[in-house]
């Protein structure tokens, strides 16, 4: 009893829980230490009461009275409220345990976990044996049926693997037309789903699913978040599809055709060496564009695949590269100026970005829709999780944020539009109007 009062204690004080045959387990037997500590304090309050009542003496018979029968009474509910707290306090240390049983896991198997804001972590620890180290580190199956919750991800450590579960279901944001335009100064980006977006930690998105899987209606969102804090935007579409048609409210800020796109991606570069000079004359250790005012520039690059597709007689080539080279410099260098871009493309490939290295550099990088193990190598490199999603859900995929941490890239919905309600254009006009007329309120 007083072990489990003590376990109890320390983990009120957040030790960590280590759960194995061969470490203390007495809260298996919680409920029959309770029985028995409950019997032996009744036995007791009987005999103290019996004392009293048989002494004849009516100043022991009263004070017998006043103690032991609350006593007895009160005793009820301590053991009902201590029933309560070690079933909830040991709960998943017994599963654990039999797990360990029921999985034919060496006697000497640790476990540990530990519960974080919406993540449980389960922790089991290595031994040296081989067959053993490879049993733990396929649990996934077995521990995503004992816990009833989704893996988020497994993360194999040369002592130990963990398993993360998701304990709340995030968030799908659902994206509502806007009686006012909604300006604000806040870089970040709420993706929804538990997912906030700074572009100064992780500069650069890309946007990889095949057709039909969400990657315009995720651009047109992002493109409006982008609009709330007065980014300038360039569009480059070389399908002239969906954002092509952007060209009659943005103007030569659109570009469709492979001279357009050379001139759009050469300005944004411009912008962003002029803004370089601009910084290093008045310099501040240590700023970025935000300190020097600057507001964010976006090259929004759809169908970049298709583009990197038209190289095929010389003069085009040319251009494909220069327009490649742009994009790299922009990649590499435009974060402390606050110049970014955004490339969506069906299918990623290695000669699209000239190599995986460049892809390291796009800090929020999304797969929608089911892909190819290959599509999502391509996409997330090293980071693609062993489990792959259902991604059955419009607009879902995968998500992989560079500073958040994570070793594997997590499932991801993107905010829900509603397409019968829902107007694109017309929010896009109201931005664009307030920020002319400059309308908008600052948050
Ligand atoms: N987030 C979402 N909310 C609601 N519906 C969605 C969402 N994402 C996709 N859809 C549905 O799927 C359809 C296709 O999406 P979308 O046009 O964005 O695909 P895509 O990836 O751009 O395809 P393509 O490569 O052919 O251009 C949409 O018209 C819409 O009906
Ligand atoms: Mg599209």
């Amino acid at each position: 009893m007083f072990q489990l009062l003590h376990a109890t204690r320390r983990r009120q004080r957040g030790d960590l829980p280590i759960i194995g045959w061969t470490e203390p387990h007495e809260y298996l037997y919680y409920r029959k230490t309770l029985r028995q500590s409950q019997s032996i304090l009744i036995l007791l309050v009987l005999i103290w009461l019996a004392a009293g009542l048989f002494s004849n003496n009516w100043l022991a018979i009263l004070v017998v009275i006043i103690t032991g029968v609350p006593l007895l009474i009160k005793q009820f509910q301590f053991f009902k409220a201590l029933r309560h707290t070690f079933r909830f306090d040991f709960e998943l240390d017994a599963k654990l345990l039999y797990f360990i049983l029921d999985n034919n896991l060496n006697d000497d198997t640790v476990f540990s976990y530990i519960k974080e804001k919406n993540e449980l972590i389960i922790r089991v620890l290595k031994n040296n044996d081989l067959s053993e180290i490879a049993k733990i580190e396929n649990l996934d199956k077995g521990l995503v049926a004992l816990v009833g919750l989704p893996l988020i991800q497994k993360d194999i450590r040369q002592q130990y693997v963990d398993f993360s579960f998701m304990l709340n279901t995030p968030k799908r944001l659902t994206i509502n037309s806007t009686t006012q335009p909604e300006f604000t100064n806040d870089m970040k980006i709420d993706l929804g789903y538990g997912f906030n977006y700074d572009p100064i930690t992780d500069p650069h998105i890309l946007v990889a699913g095949s057709s039909g899987s969400g990657k315009s209606i995720f651009i047109s969102t992002i493109i409006l978040e982008f609009m709330k804090r007065r980014s300038d935007i360039y569009i480059c579409d070389p399908k002239n599809s969906d954002l092509g048609m952007l060209s009659h409210y943005l103007g030569d800020h659109v570009a469709v055709t492979s001279p357009q796109i050379a001139k759009v991606t050469r300005l944004v570069v411009e912008e962003m060496e002029q803004r370089y000079e601009y910084m290093s004359e008045n310099f501040k250790y240590g700023s970025n564009f935000v300190d020097h005012k600057f507001k964010s520039v976006w090259l929004v690059f759809d169908e970049m695949g298709a583009f990197s597709a038209t190289g095929t007689d010389k003069q085009s080539k040319e251009v494909l590269q220069q327009v490649m080279a742009n994009i790299k410099q922009i990649i590499l260098k435009g974060r402390q100026a606050g110049v970014f871009v955004l490339i969506a493309a069906q299918q990623m490939n290695a000669n699209m970005l000239g190599g995986t290295e460049l892809r390291d550099n796009l800090g929020l990088r999304l797969a929608l829709g089911s892909n190819s193990s290959e599509g999502y190598r391509m996409v997330f490199g090293s980071h693609v999780p062993e489990t792959l999603p259902n991604t059955s859900q419009k607009g879902s995929g995968l998500i992989y944020l560079e500073s958040s941490g994570k070793e594997q890239a997590q499932y991801y919905e993107s905010p829900y539009v509603d397409m019968k309600t829902f107007n694109f254009i017309d929010e896009l006009i109201k931005y664009q109007i307030a920020q002319k007329d400059d309308l908008g309120v600052l948050k």
